[in-house]
C-alpha cells in the first residue's frame, strides 16, 4: 500500500478512456498537461492511482499509459506469446531469476505465471522503462525474443518482459495493478 493510499482522502483516481492502442497514447499525452493545470498544487503522490479502460485493447496489441510520470505497457497477449513465455520459464539464458512483480512477494521465480496479471496469462502489465538506464523499449514483438527491444544499448526482452540479452540487469518491473472489473485495470 502506498503512502497516498494511507491518506485516503488525498488520493485521486483518474480515468483514461481508450478505444485502441494509438488512441490511448494520444489521449494520455493530451490529458496530462490538463490534469496538471487543474491541480497546480498536486504532487506526484496525488496521481498515485489511475484507472485504465482496457475494453478496446485487442488480442495481440498493447497500449501505453502514463503513470507517475512513466510509461506503463498494458499488453493483451496472444496464445502464442503466452505459450512461448511459459515454455521458456527455465531457459538457460534468463538473466534475472526473479519475477520483479510488485503485487507478489519478493524473490518469486521469474516464471511467466508469476508476472502475468491473470491466471491464463492474457494480460501483462509492466513499466515501460528499460532496467539498464531507463529508455522506453520498443514493443509489439520487437527484438530477438519477440517481446520488447531497447535500442539504446541493445537489450532484448521476451514475451514475458524478461531480460534475455543485452546490458539490462533485471526483468521489466510489474507495477502494483489489479482488475476492478473485466474492462478496467487500476494502477497503483
Ligand atoms: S537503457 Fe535500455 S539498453 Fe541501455
Amino acid at each position: 500500500m502506498s503512502h497516498a493510499d494511507d491518506q485516503g482522502g488525498t488520493r485521486r483516481d483518474f480515468l483514461y478512456y481508450a478505444t485502441g492502442g494509438t488512441a490511448a497514447v494520444a489521449a494520455g499525452a493530451a490529458v496530462w498537461p490538463l490534469v496538471n493545470q487543474m491541480n497546480p498544487s498536486a504532487d506526484v503522490k496525488a496521481l498515485s492511482s489511475i484507472r485504465v479502460d482496457i475494453s478496446g485493447v485487442e488480442v495481440g496489441s498493447q497500449i501505453t499509459v502514463k503513470w507517475r510520470g512513466k510509461p506503463v505497457f498494458i499488453r493483451r497477449r496472444t496464445t502464442d506469446e503466452i505459450e512461448q513465455a511459459r515454455a521458456e520459464n527455465n531457459a538457460a539464458d534468463l538473466i534475472d531469476a526473479f519475477a520483479r512483480n510488485d503485487n507478489r512477494e519478493d524473490l518469486l521465480s521469474a516464471d511467466d505465471q508469476n508476472r502475468a496479471m491473470d491466471e491464463a496469462g492474457e494480460w501483462l502489465v509492466m513499466m515501460g522503462v528499460c532496467t539498464h538506464l531507463g529508455c522506453v523499449p520498443l514493443g509489439d514483438g520487437a527484438g530477438e525474443y519477440g517481446g520488447w527491444y531497447c535500442p539504446c544499448h541493445g537489450s532484448h526482452y521476451d514475451t514475458s518482459g524478461r531480460i534475455r540479452k543485452g546490458p539490462a540487469p533485471e526483468n521489466l518491473l510489474v507495477p502494483v495493478a489489479e482488475f476492478l472489473d473485466e474492462t478496467t485495470i487500476k494502477l497503483g
